[in-house]
């Protein structure tokens, strides 16, 4: 069995780890059990801190409390092993507004405090868990206190949550607004899709293998379907969730990304700035709808009542704040065109959406047909299209469809499966997902996040859909929950001929 993780990883740089909205769902969700798993993993340097800072009334000791109990309930951890105890000792807070200079005046304080060496601040990373309209406003305030400041050696990073912005003009604001106070290089925008040990898969499934990449273009691929299917509904995240739809919630992001990797050029190298290049190059290649066309590639969806894993689901507008007339989308089907060389006439086809019968992300590469000619006078009466699957989640892995002869004296085809998974390769140890990119930016390798470029050319493409959709006074198409979307999304590939993969 192979080994997942390298034995001889460096241990991070001696630094501090600023939370902004420690008191949030990511914090406690993700972050803390991610940094928990570093500790575990032995990646964090002896000379650590996390200062969490937020407007409720806590102080370190409450914090701590408040952090172990939702760790407890959410990551399952061990508290009684030595990780969480090492981790435990090393948690702050700060109460204060975000917008207050005070909050980081003390801030700049308590670091001299907590600092790795004393009288001196040394490496700080600032983690903006907080929703975007406080990005700009941290960051300012982090500008005039000097606190992003880089100087002795010592640097100053920001780490940038998800959604970044909600449109295009919010999303370049925003990065006029960080660049005005931080240069690019500080800078990590994260998406934690590419945290994900199978999305980083696809660059080494293409990139190390001789034998797919003379494939992987529209002379031998007929198309390719991405979808990220969800079971959960919107939760309590209504009122967020209303306000931004799955189109901007998922596109722009996480399916974009997993186009990226399927999609973009070889770079020339791992380095930060080869990669964002090459992601960005195929992001802006990508077609931008048209008015009409944004009706003929698009599809929106949202589910009504239905049953998901034998639970009852209420329909999703009567979901907790949510508009009883909403006419936000929880589910979009896209026919994408990438316009370069390589994929010229290849569609793309994307989908995701909420409260459908199977959680499953995959990207499933469709190969062109062998032509027929070989076969015309046997029982064979047509060739089924090999396809190759990358299964991102749950079950991770891939697999390779061909036709095989089915034994017997007439010339009869079956499809046979070759499939990896990864649980049978690899010893993985649980992780959120976060450990590899909270690791990497105190790594200093910024190669996981996303450029301003890469991110404005995503809100390009997806703003013409939003434009055209509130344009429209027509409502998405209700879907039952628990089955595989509207049937508009079937209609969007049977007018071409194909279909999308079942779900499940
Ligand atoms: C988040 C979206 O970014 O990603 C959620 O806001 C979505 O709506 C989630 O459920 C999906 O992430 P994952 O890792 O479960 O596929």
């Amino acid at each position: 069995m192979a080994e997942a993780r390298p034995a001889a990883a460096p241990v991070a740089p001696p630094c501090t780890f600023v939370i902004f909205g420690a008191a949030g769902d990511l914090t406690k969700r993700l972050l803390v059990p991610a940094l928990y798993n570093l500790s575990r993993d032995r990646l964090l340097p002896e000379q650590f801190a996390v200062i969490g800072i937020a407007r409720h009334d806590w102080d370190t000791d409450t914090f701590g409390r408040e952090i172990a109990e939702s760790v407890r309930e959410f990551a399952g951890i061990d508290m009684g092993g030595e990780a969480w105890r090492w981790l435990a000792q090393r948690l702050f807070y700060l109460k204060g507004e975000f917008e207050a200079p005070e909050t980081y005046a003390a801030l700049n304080r308590m670091l001299r405090e907590v600092a790795p060496k004393s009288h001196d601040v040394g490496n700080v990373l600032f983690y903006l868990a907080t929703p975007p309209e406080f990005f700009d406003k941290i960051v300012v305030q982090l500008g005039r206190a000097g606190l992003v400041h880089e100087e002795g050696g010592n640097w100053r990073r920001v780490v940038v949550e998800k959604p970044f912005g909600t449109d295009l003009a919010f999303a370049q604001e925003l990065n006029r607004w960080l660049l005005a106070v931080v240069s690019e290089s500080q800078i990590y925008r994260i998406d934690h899709y590419l945290g994900k040990e199978t999305v980083l898969n696809i660059m080494v499934l293409r990139f190390a293998n001789g034998i797919f990449e003379p494939l992987w273009s529209r002379q031998y691929i007929d198309h390719v379907q991405i979808t990220a299917a969800e079971t959960v509904g919107v939760e309590r995240r209504g009122a967020f969730y209303d306000a931004t739809g799955a189109l901007r919630d998922m596109v722009p992001s996480h399916l974009f990304q997993l186009l990226s990797f399927t999609a973009m050029e070889p770079p020339t190298c791992f380095d930060a700035d080869a990669m964002r290049t090459e992601k960005f190059k195929l992001l802006d290649a990508v077609h931008r709808f048209t008015a009409e066309d944004a009706h003929r590639n698009a599809v929106r969806g949202q589910y009504g009542a239905g049953i998901v894993d034998g639970r009852e689901i209420e329909p999703y507008r009567r979901e907790e704040k949510v508009a009883p007339d909403s006419k936000t989308e929880t589910y979009v089907a896209l026919k994408l065109a990438i316009n370069n060389w390589r994929w010229a006439g290849v569609p793309f086809y994307l989908r995701t959406g909420k409260a459908l019968a199977v959680k499953q992300t995959e990207i499933a590469i469709q190969f062109k047909q062998a032509p027929l000619a070989l076969f015309r006078d046997t029982a064979v009466a047509q060739l089924p299209s090999n396809d190759l699957v990358l299964h991102i989640q749950p079950d991770e892995g891939m697999s390779l469809r061909v036709s095989a002869k089915i034994p017997g004296p007439q010339m009869r085809m079956g499809d046979v499966a070759m499939t990896f998974n990864y649980g049978d390769y690899f010893k993985a140890t649980p992780s959120t997902g976060y450990e590899t990119l909270i690791y990497d930016c105190m790594m200093g390798d910024a190669t996981l996040f996303r450029r301003a470029d890469d991110i404005e050319a995503g809100w390009r493409v997806v703003q013409r859909l939003v434009d055209a959709w509130k344009a429209d006074p027509a409502a998405p198409s209700i879907y039952r929950a628990g089955t595989a979307g509207p049937e508009e999304a079937e209609a969007l590939l049977a007018r071409d001929g194909r279909r999308w993969r079942p779900l499940p």
